[in-house]
């Protein structure tokens, strides 16, 4: 077998596969063409597959002070397998917000790498990193951050508005996202006008709105009672099991935790335990 017989067969696969199953499945990597973690060629082939969605080597993360400057991540190195559905525990201060941020490329990292479905952020100028991040990752938070003037459709629509769909298009997308987190009777309701566990599920409805891979979640149940948490968390859940979406979600909740596939437990900036869950 020669090399040109696996370099064919790469850019068969590749040309043949990928197309079919992104109709598919509408979430396979795409070929981005800034470095990957596998380089080109034949080695991408398995990478098509085994590449995980999210992996962190050797991150850290440093605050200036007047001394010297606070460490506030030291060296987390771990990835989540697309589709998985994970938790991040720790202390307040522990650093699961700034990980959470270092991941969704909403901060960069003092040193180490944070790969995206295979991308080196480090390589992504911060144009090409807005752009990852409106296309591949959607942010839910425990205060909802809603546009408080915006009735629940504009919420959704504005990240589209943003990514320059078009005006119709995304009024129906939005729409049909709010019917989707059940809250098709209230798409004109501004935040003020819903409860809590409903403008969650706006903002949920939002993160979606780019079809994006992966959803990062801080705390979104922290500022639900306990019955309008549990159904964030089936919402939550229905999302990874039927439409493939993969979640990090950081939760002082041991209830939460529990109902993630794993549990990874962060303290003082560094990863210090991980439980498989289910
Ligand atoms: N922009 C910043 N500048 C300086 N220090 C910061 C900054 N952001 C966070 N920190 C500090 O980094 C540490 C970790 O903060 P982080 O928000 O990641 O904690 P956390 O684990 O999410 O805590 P909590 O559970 O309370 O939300 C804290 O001590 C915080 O004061
Ligand atoms: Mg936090």
């Amino acid at each position: 077998m020669t090399k040109h017989f696996y370099v064919n067969l790469y850019h068969f696969l590749v040309k043949s596969y990928v197309p079919v199953v992104k109709k598919k499945y509408g979430k396979v990597r795409e070929s981005v063409k800034t470095p990957t973690e596998s380089g080109t060629g034949p080695a991408e082939m398995g990478a098509l597959v085994a590449t995980p969605i999210i992996k962190t080597v050797d991150l850290s993360k440093e605050y200036p002070q007047a001394r010297e400057p606070l460490k506030v991540l030291k060296g987390i190195n771990f990835q989540v397998e697309r589709e998985e559905f994970i938790a991040i525990m720790g202390p307040s201060g522990s650093g699961k917000s700034t990980l959470l941020n270092m991941i969704g490329a909403l901060d960069r990292p003092t040193s180490g790498i944070v790969y995206i479905d295979g991308v080196d952020l480090n390589t992504l100028n911060d144009n090409q990193l807005a752009e990852l991040r409106n296309k591949k990752i959607g942010f839910v938070f425990q205060f909802f951050n809603l546009i408080q003037r915006m009735d629940a459709i504009g919420n959704v629509e504005l990240t589209m508005a943003i990514s320059g769909v078009p005006g119709r298009q995304r009024r129906e997308r939005a729409s049909m996202l709010l019917e989707m987190v059940g809250l098709g009777d209230r798409l004109d309701h501004k935040p003020s006008e819903l409860s809590g566990g409903e403008q969650q599920r706006v903002a949920i409805a939002r993160a979606l709105s780019n079809d994006p891979a992966v959803l990062l979640c801080d705390e979104v149940t922290g500022n639900l009672d306990s019955k309008t948490g549990d159904d964030i968390m089936h919402l939550l859940r229905a999302l990874n099991k039927e439409q493939g979406k993969t979640f990090v979600l950081i939760t002082h909740d041991p209830v939460v935790a529990q109902s993630t596939d794993r549990l990874v437990q962060l303290h003082d900036g560094m990863i210090v335990g991980e439980k498989q869950v289910w």
